[in-house]
């Protein structure tokens, strides 16, 4: 079973014959939605939209720690999530997808781990982002022709509310890429799960004091549907290019995690 994660504006795949919906009850709550179920480029897919289908939850209200046992506990083992973000690299435009490589975690008040009981566990985080699953999504790109950027540095805010000026310019000094609200800890629970993770950040914006204008909801949802069919097309080749067995080292984050 291969996951989809769903950011604001993309809330379901055409090729993707969904068979069921599925409500997973996770010792953490219900996830964001039920799944759907079904086949995408002749694969086994469970796809969730993070906001709800309805888009009601707020990125600092996301329950993800359930979102991602869900995931573990439908059989996934991977999963590819996708999210909006504000360019604060120069070279970036709106409407851009880029391939996320590393973040930086500046959320300030969510559950951040599945390891807040007795368990002392320091999980391997070096790489962020599964390489296999990467590398499948450089080929899908290739395959399909559509453009995208193969790395780049994600900064994790608190939200709900946009950035300052200096808030960009700092992140932009730390050598940061892109700005957006869910990236964490979608991506250190899904390690801690020992799942296979990676991320599309499509540009939606350009980040506070790059912009010349004013930050507006509307503008992220605008281009995140404009960009819709290339994401789409990119999950779709992605995911028939996922080898059958896992050949990263994903599925071992725990060995020697523990005290
Ligand atoms: N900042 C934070 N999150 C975002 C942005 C932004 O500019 N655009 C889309 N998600």
């Amino acid at each position: 079973m291969i996951g989809l994660i769903g950011g604001s504006g993309l809330y379901g795949i055409p090729g993707f014959e969904v068979s069921e919906r599925r409500r997973v009850e996770t010792p953490y709550g219900l996830p964001s939605d039920d799944f759907l179920i079904g086949e995408l480029s002749g694969r086994p897919v469970a796809f969730l939209p993070r906001h709800s289908s309805r888009h009601n939850i707020p990125p600092h209200k996301v329950n993800y720690r359930a979102n991602i046992r869900g995931f573990r506990d439908l059989g996934a083992e991977r999963v590819i999530a996708v999210s909006a973000v504000g360019g604060i690299n120069s070279g970036l435009r709106p409407g851009e997808i880029v391939l996320l490589s590393q973040i930086i975690d500046f959320t300030k008040s969510r559950v951040n781990t599945f390891y807040d009981g007795d368990d002392v566990v320091h999980v391997d985080f070096t790489e962020p982002y599964c390489p296999e699953l990467r590398e499948s999504l450089v080929r899908a790109s290739e395959s399909v022709g559509i453009s995208l950027r193969d790395s780049g540095t994600y900064v994790c805010v608190e939200g709900p509310r946009l950035e300052t000026a200096a808030e960009i310019a700092f992140f932009s000094s730390m050598g940061a890429d892109v700005v957006g609200m869910t990236g964490m800890p979608e991506a250190v629970l899904a390690r801690e799960s020992e799942l296979c993770y990676a991320a599309l950040a499509v540009v939606t914006n350009l980040a506070a004091g790059i912009s010349p204008a004013r930050l507006t909801t509307r503008e992220v949802v605008e281009t995140m549907n404009r960009s819709a069919g290339d994401v789409n097309a990119l999950l779709t080749a992605a995911v028939g290019l996922i080898p059958p067995s896992r050949g990263c080292r994903c599925g071992e984050a725990l060995k020697d995690a523990g005290m």
